[in-house]
């Protein structure tokens, strides 16, 4: 195990901070985002506010107002480093201005400072689920190429302003979301006409696919722009792990599971790790009548802006198969064929640390780079004591047996940085929007409404992390 492994906790400026028109700020996808549940989709209304909906992002779990006393209680828990986003529109707000909003800065400066001051280490993700709207409205997202110019000057601000403050960075929240219809809004910015549900996106896979590819330039120009604005600067790559198994032994299940990793799992690291795309995507395009404009210039910037390490994220697995007639069930982005050996959480999604270890050990010998586990996590309805006690022993759970599979894979040879579970402090569920889909081990005091008190309470996953991380793992 690395001397200086980087014990933390993870949020997403999205879904944790509020204060959505205060310092400045301007309005992002998120914010146009309704609450929604299990069975009711979020619904997506990038052009207006509609009264007769709710924006929980909006108000979020308000760390834009609490964040002196969150990192207070984060440094209780004896974290060594806090994965954290920057909201794009407090630099930004409509993401084509020429001057950055100073005040949003400033506001990450006392974050940084404050994070420093307990001995946190800050691991920063530029983009998490939060382009401006205005980007969205007026170029239909990443869609547009002119998109990277206006990403790379956002870059270039929080380089030159954070660099002595931050040294680890990560450009976009699981990119490989963009390798699914789902990911058109959060991820890529575009709405297609007739796009309302967050569930039911109306694709358009050449439109899509162009998208990302613009997404991967602009993450290989701002990994170079990192490295030459401070050279100590460490950028990586973040993916959405989503380890697939084939249901059976039959050949056919393997084939297909294989082809699912590389066009889902592996696409973007192929690219952000490799410099080029994988050998599998030209037939991949052919098969989805995808023609990409990849420009020389391209092809250089890909190669040249080779990312660091690879950041993950990992909550579950699910299987494959050749034939049809299997149960389905849900997952982090992506649904499955139901493994018969495995539990699901309320949500449907399938309990696996064993799969963390294969992913772990799989992904390290693909590529040999250090990994970071920056998100993995229980999504669970806890309840708050009247004195105050939260008691989730189902999260300390799964998360003991996450990290028993981690550590298992560092002693067969993966080279792990850190593992920063998801999350630090409860936060609005990224595709349901609700609060009651909870992953902290901070409960915050408020209802998929945003009614409650905001006051923080510490629950025993939280005392239980401390003694983790002050006994290096060993007492877990
Ligand atoms: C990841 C995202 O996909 O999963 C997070 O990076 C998200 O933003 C997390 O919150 C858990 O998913 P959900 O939908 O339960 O919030």
């Amino acid at each position: 195990m690395r001397k200086n492994f980087l014990w933390g906790a993870a949020t997403a400026a999205n879904q944790v901070e509020g204060g959505f028109d205060e310092g400045g700020k301007g309005l992002s996808c998120a914010d146009m985002l309704s609450n929604g549940t299990k069975e009711h989709p979020r619904q997506i209304t990038p052009q207006t506010t509609e009264e007769s909906l709710y924006y929980p992002n909006r108000i979020a779990s308000d760390f834009y107002h609490h964040y002196e006393e969150d990192i207070a209680l984060m440094a209780e828990m004896g974290l060594k480093c806090y994965r954290m986003s920057i909201a794009w529109t407090r630099i930004f707000p409509t993401g084509e201005e020429t001057e950055p909003n100073e005040e949003g800065l400033a506001f990450y400066d006392r974050v940084f400072d404050l994070l420093k001051k307990n001995g946190i280490e800050p691991m920063v993700t530029i983009s998490h689920y939060e382009m401006p709207i205005y980007l969205v409205n007026h170029y239909n997202g990443w869609a547009s190429r002119k998109v990277i110019d206006l990403f790379l000057n956002y870059c270039k601000v929080l380089f030159e302003r954070f660099h002595t403050k931050v040294t680890y960075w990560m450009t976009f929240n699981e990119i490989n979301c963009g390798t699914l219809a789902l990911g058109n809004y959060m991820s890529l910015g575009i709405v297609n006409a007739g796009t309302r549900s967050f569930t039911q996106q109306v694709d358009d896979k050449q439109l899509r696919y162009q998208a990302l590819h613009h997404q991967m330039v602009a993450s290989a120009k701002a990994v170079q722009l990192a490295h030459t604005i401070d050279p100590s600067l460490q950028v990586g790559c973040m993916i959405a792990m989503m380890p697939t198994y084939p249901l059976t032994c039959h050949p056919k299940d393997l084939l297909k599971c294989q082809k699912q990793w590389q066009e889902i799992n592996y696409y973007c690291t192929d690219v952000m790790v490799r410099g080029a795309y994988g050998a599998y995507a030209d037939k991949m395009w052919k098969e989805m009548d995808v023609q990409l404009e990849i420009l020389p210039e391209d092809q250089q910037d890909l190669m040249l802006g080779r990312v660091d390490y690879i950041a993950i994220s990992y909550y579950q697995t699910n299987c494959v198969s050749h034939e049809d007639d299997h149960s389905m069930i849900g997952g982090n982005l992506l649904a499955g064929v139901a493994n018969p050996y495995l539990k699901a959480s309320e949500w449907g999604w399938q309990i696996d640390p064993d799969g963390l270890r294969y992913t772990l050990k799989e992904l390290y010998d693909r590529y040999q780079l250090p990994i970071m586990i920056v998100e993995n996590g229980l999504g669970a309805f806890d309840k708050l004591e009247t004195d105050g006690s939260v008691h989730d022993p189902y999260r300390i759970d799964y998360l003991r047996q996450h990290i028993q599979a981690m550590l298992a894979a560092i002693e067969d040879g993966a080279d792990v940085m850190g593992y920063t579970p998801w999350s630090a402090i409860d936060i609005v569920s990224a595709s349901t929007g609700e609060m009651a889909k909870r992953y902290g081990f901070i409960y915050v005091d408020s209802d998929d409404y945003g009614n409650g008190s905001f006051m923080r309470y510490r629950k025993d996953s939280f005392y239980w992390y401390k003694t983790v991380i002050a006994s290096n793992g060993r007492e877990c």
